[in-house]
């Protein structure tokens, strides 16, 4: 995958995960903010992504040949404001080894070295996990084989391969929810391309892009009001709801499952059609499956779905996760419990 090159030449980034996370950090901060990195030899060139609100390049540690990934926000008021909150979460959960990308801390790139025009000098730098392809990536560009092969799922028909994948995927990410959830952290834009796949990780997927998080645990729920989360993937409820926030993240998984699932929802415009027809069906996905059974889809999706509706385990869990009402909806625990993904260590057990 073509990316930026930023080379930090004459220091170099930690490489150990035994470091202790406190010294880790602050020998990143120091390698990253102290003017002895050679800013000679940053090369920004075509950035690996540029959205509406920053830049994200890769780079590489020359010493270590550590790659990294920088992400620099545009210089408008709510980039900056998704950066600040972005920091905070990855700051907070840096502390621990979670389903999230080992974050490696903020640098001030100085006046002497160029930045690209409209980008602010304030980055964020993350190790950079594989080669930077997202689960949509896995989803909607690479072969189809490429998914199951990264979650070392093997199976006989096509079939069983998609319902095996997706309850690997689905059960990743959910403990990756309750991961972030004990730590009051509500991501708000789970989706396919907030996932990057890690193939060397023992965890597969990691997940990225914490700026419309939320920090349930602050007095001020901090992060609250500023969230750009993708409509397509959001909860019917579209805020976080009071008593169940961390249902929000749950719908978003849901979701993503059903994409995993079916082959004829791999594409945005295919999921956020899907979720428009649950919508007509009060996101009721028992009947919606009916209702294609019943004539109301593409020869292909009554196949699909004939594959899985008589899973007794996987479709009431993803019909659980996908309710409208937040207070009926499963949580992470709940859908992890409920035995469609086999055993499941929780943290009481
Ligand atoms: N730690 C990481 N390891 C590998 N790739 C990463 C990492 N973080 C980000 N990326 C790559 O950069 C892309 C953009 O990252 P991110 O989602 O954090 O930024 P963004 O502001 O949402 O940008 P965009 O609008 O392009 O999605 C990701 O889709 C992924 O390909
Ligand atoms: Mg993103």
């Amino acid at each position: 995958m073509e990316g930026a090159f930023l080379s930090c030449a004459g220091n170099s980034l930690p490489t150990s995960r035994r470091l202790n996370v406190e010294r880790r950090r602050g020998v990143v901060c120091m390698v990253l903010g102290r003017s002895k990195v050679d800013l000679g030899n940053v090369h920004w060139t075509t950035p690996k992504g540029e959205g509406s609100y920053g830049a994200v390049f890769f780079g590489k540690d020359d010493n270590t040949g550590t790659e990294i990934v920088v992400k620099c926000p545009k210089d408008v008021p709510l980039a900056v404001n998704l950066l600040e909150t972005e920091k905070y979460v990855n700051n907070k959960l840096s502390a621990v080894d979670g389903r999230w990308a080992e974050y490696l801390g903020s640098f001030s790139v100085p006046y002497e070295a160029d930045v690209p025009r409209g980008t602010m000098r304030t980055c964020l730098v993350w190790r950079k996990e594989g080669d930077g392809s997202t689960l949509d990536d896995y989803l909607s560009k690479l072969p189809s084989f490429r998914l199951p092969q990264l979650c070392g799922v093997y199976e006989q028909t096509t079939s069983a391969l998609q319902r095996q994948t997706c309850k690997f995927v689905v059960k990743e990410l959910l403990y990756c929810l309750i991961e972030m959830q004990e730590h009051g952290i509500m991501h708000r834009d789970i989706k396919p391309a907030n996932i990057v796949a890690s193939p060397e990780s023992k965890h597969p997927f990691k997940v990225i892009d914490f700026g419309s998080s939320c920090d349930w645990h602050t007095p001020l729920k901090r992060g609250l009001s500023t969230a750009t989360c993708d409509p397509v993937y959001a909860a019917p409820e579209r805020r976080l709801n009071m008593f169940s926030p961390q249902k929000f993240d749950v719908f978003s998984v849901g979701l993503i499952g059903m994409q995993v699932l079916m082959p004829s929802l791999r594409e945005q415009w295919q999921v956020a059609d899907f979720k428009y027809r649950l919508e007509k069906y009060d996101y009721d996905l028992v009947r919606w499956c009916a209702g294609i059974l019943d004539g109301g889809g593409s020869c292909s999706m009554v196949q699909q779905v004939r594959d899985f509706y008589d899973d007794a385990e996987l479709l009431p869990v993803l019909a659980q996760m996908l309710r409208k009402d937040p207070s009926k909806r499963a949580s992470a625990e709940g859908a992890l419990a409920s035995g469609a993904f086999g055993h499941v260590a929780l943290a009481d057990e």
